[in-house]
């Protein structure tokens, strides 16, 4: 389970384990053990995992370099943090991040980081090809997803090239005090700029995201968003969010369509045409403007599934930074169970967590 070999059908055990991206479809546990079997026996993608050639790299550069094993399968939330975890800190090490393209899934992540964290992506060195074996791995960060590992350990090496052999890196504790930095680095391309009709965040208009996860996430063991939490933390969010005299708008994002179609009845899709009077709506962009969108209009995020790592990056980018999220260990979430989540490690000190009052009083409530 925790081999970190880059052979494909030992380690992609692991990717199941830790990101769901691969499993695409929503269904029946029968669907699942079918896909799977198929999966494991003929995986079309294979080549992707076929290696590049060792780099040639140069040595006695007068610089020092900092590159890591990467979770490349993941989804975009998850690189993002891997890119903004070795980019805060090669800054503490001072050293220059750098990403070996060390396969076609190593490409995938790369093009995905151009396109949605442009400005980060260009602050690292871009090797094409794998790490030679001549380059040692060093054991950090490694086999659990959201604990912090304290860098200090690192300083005392002395190494021209420094590979971590971990990966996910899912901590702000990774690049601290970042925030705003990061925030210039997202997309500010027009197509990623277009938001279709959803509202604009101004002096009369308060907007409250909501994140939802469903699909896959449910059927590998993580915590999907359940419709009455995101209702009746709504109704939370409007009793103890200072609005002023604004209107309030509401705008649900997530992997489900047709989910979220069902959280508040009528809502408007994001491609619908425009109804002055709308209140609540949902998002059909790309995950990348989704993210600009945060950035730009979200007064409040609410994280609904809370160990989303796309959430994670809407909450962290929001306009508002105002953030809440489900208390995960009130919910049946396999990584938080397996103790590889420490909630403050993964959670912003200043967000916050709430609950459902009890198992039968369904109220939501701020959890301590
Ligand atoms: C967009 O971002 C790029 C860097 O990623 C920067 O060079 C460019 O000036 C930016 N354009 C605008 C209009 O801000
Ligand atoms: C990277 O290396 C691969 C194979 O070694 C090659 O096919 C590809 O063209 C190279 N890409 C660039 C941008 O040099
Ligand atoms: C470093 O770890 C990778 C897998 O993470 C492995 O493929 C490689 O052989 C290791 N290199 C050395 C020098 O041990
Ligand atoms: C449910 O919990 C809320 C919040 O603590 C409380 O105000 C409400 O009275 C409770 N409802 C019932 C029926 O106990």
């Amino acid at each position: 389970m925790r081999s970190t070999s880059h052979y494909p059908y030992s380690s992609k055990n692991v990717y199941y384990y830790y990101c769901s991206k691969v499993l695409k479809f929503p269904g029946t546990w029968a669907v699942l053990i079918v896909s799977a079997y198929y999966y494991m026996t003929y995986d079309p993608m294979a080549y992707l995992w076929i290696p590049l050639p060792p780099a040639d790299l140069k040595f006695n550069t007068g610089q020092n370099y900092l590159s890591s094993n990467l979770a490349s399968i993941c989804g975009l939330g998850n690189h993002i943090f891997e890119f903004a975890a070795l980019y805060g800190l090669a800054k503490r090490l001072n050293r220059t991040p750098t990403f070996f393209i060390e396969n076609g899934h190593h490409l995938k992540m790369l093009n995905r980081g151009k396109t949605t964290v442009p400005g980060l992506v260009d602050k690292f060195l871009i090797i094409n090809g794998s790490l030679p074996s001549t380059i040692r791995n060093t054991t950090f960060q490694k086999g659990v997803c959201c604990t912090f590992d304290n860098p200090m350990r690192l300083e005392s090496i002395k190494d021209e090239y420094l590979h971590l052999s971990g990966w996910l890196y899912q901590s702000w504790k990774y690049f601290p005090d970042m925030r705003s930095e990061l925030r210039t680095y997202l997309s500010n391309s027009s197509e990623n700029s277009n938001f279709g009709n959803l509202p604009r965040s101004d002096a009369e208009t308060h907007v409250t995201c909501i994140h939802t996860r469903r699909g896959d996430f449910l059927e590998v063991g993580f915590y999907g968003s359940d419709p009455v939490f995101v209702r009746n933390a709504l109704k939370f969010l409007n009793e103890n969010e200072v609005f002023g005299s604004k209107k309030r708008k509401t705008v649900l994002f997530g992997d489900d369509v047709k989910f979220m179609k069902k959280v508040f009845e009528g809502s408007l899709l994001s491609t619908d045409e425009n109804q002055e009077d709308a209140t609540h709506f949902i998002s059909k962009n790309s995950p990348t403007a989704d993210l600009v969108y945060s950035k730009y209009q979200c007064d409040v995020v609410l994280i609904s599934a809370p160990s989303s790592t796309f959430g994670w990056w809407m909450g962290y980018f929001s306009k508002g930074d105002k953030v809440y999220h489900m208390d995960i260990r009130y919910v049946d979430d396999r990584v938080y169970k397996a103790g590889e989540m420490n909630i403050g490690d993964f959670y912003p000190s200043h967000w916050r967590a709430l609950k459902f009052q009890s198992e039968d009083n369904l109220t939501v409530v701020e959890s301590f």
